[in-house]
């Protein structure tokens, strides 16, 4: 039976009660968190570092899946797994030598993912899928939270899901931009396995508490 992860991205939690927000993320059936990191090079807007992760690490005991939005990720990956970081996400438009990454990666502890933007395809990563923990096929430009999910990806998923079954991978298959409960589901029968969803559960017109359970209930469905 295939185990699906819902990763509420924390970017978009109020942070002033980020204590309470984690609390009922975790009470309601959230499975990771995902922690979006951008530098304002590779994505059009800058969050955190490996101070917040720290930060984030000591809310938690759910595994943190960090997103790297980085130009050069070989630069920060030790002070991300010493931060706490029990998935390291890499785009592969921002690695001059991905290979060398995921080993950098593995090496320091954590599990390895790689990412592409929603203009990159799957032939493109596809080599290194035998050597990867995750995919992630991101339905959205990387920059900011809340933007409109971009139909096109799906058939990207399709693509990912039948080169990873053929090598009988196990690695997850992550989709992130746009996740809602309108568009999850396009996603799960496409063959994803954990959504990462920032806007559809942190600014949910009747709190956080009901979106997350909106989308869980939706991952499960
Ligand atoms: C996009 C980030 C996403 C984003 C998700 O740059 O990687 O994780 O914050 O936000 P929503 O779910 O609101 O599209
Ligand atoms: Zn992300």
């Amino acid at each position: 039976m295939t185990k699906y992860i819902l990763a509420p991205s924390i970017v978009s939690a109020d942070h002033l009660r980020l204590k309470d927000e984690i609390a009922l993320c975790e009470a309601n059936g959230a499975n990771w968190f995902h922690v979006d990191v951008m530098d304002g090079h590779f994505a059009p807007n800058i969050t955190f570092g490996p101070f917040l992760v720290e930060t984030y690490k000591r809310a938690t005991k759910l595994p943190l899946d960090v997103h790297l939005m980085i130009e050069k990720p070989e630069r920060y990956i030790s002070a991300f797994a010493k931060a706490g970081a029990d998935i390291l996400t890499v785009h592969v438009e921002a690695c001059a030598d991905i290979n060398t990454i995921v080993d950098q990666i593995k090496s320091v502890g954590c599990k390895a993912g790689v990412a592409i933007n929603p203009e990159t395809p799957i032939s493109s990563v596809e080599t290194i899928f035998p050597i990867v923990d995750l995919v992630l096929v991101m339905s959205v430009r990387p920059g900011f939270s809340g933007q409109v999910f971009m139909p096109e990806t799906v058939s990207k998923v399709v693509e990912a899901r039948k080169r990873l079954d053929e090598i009988n991978s196990q690695a997850y298959l992550e989709v992130d931009g746009g996740i809602s409960t309108k568009t999850l589901h396009l996603m799960k029968n496409a063959g994803a396995n954990v959504f990462v969803a920032a806007s559809a559960i942190f600014n949910h017109s009747a709190g956080t508490e009901a979106g997350l359970k909106e989308m869980r209930t939706a991952v499960l469905a």
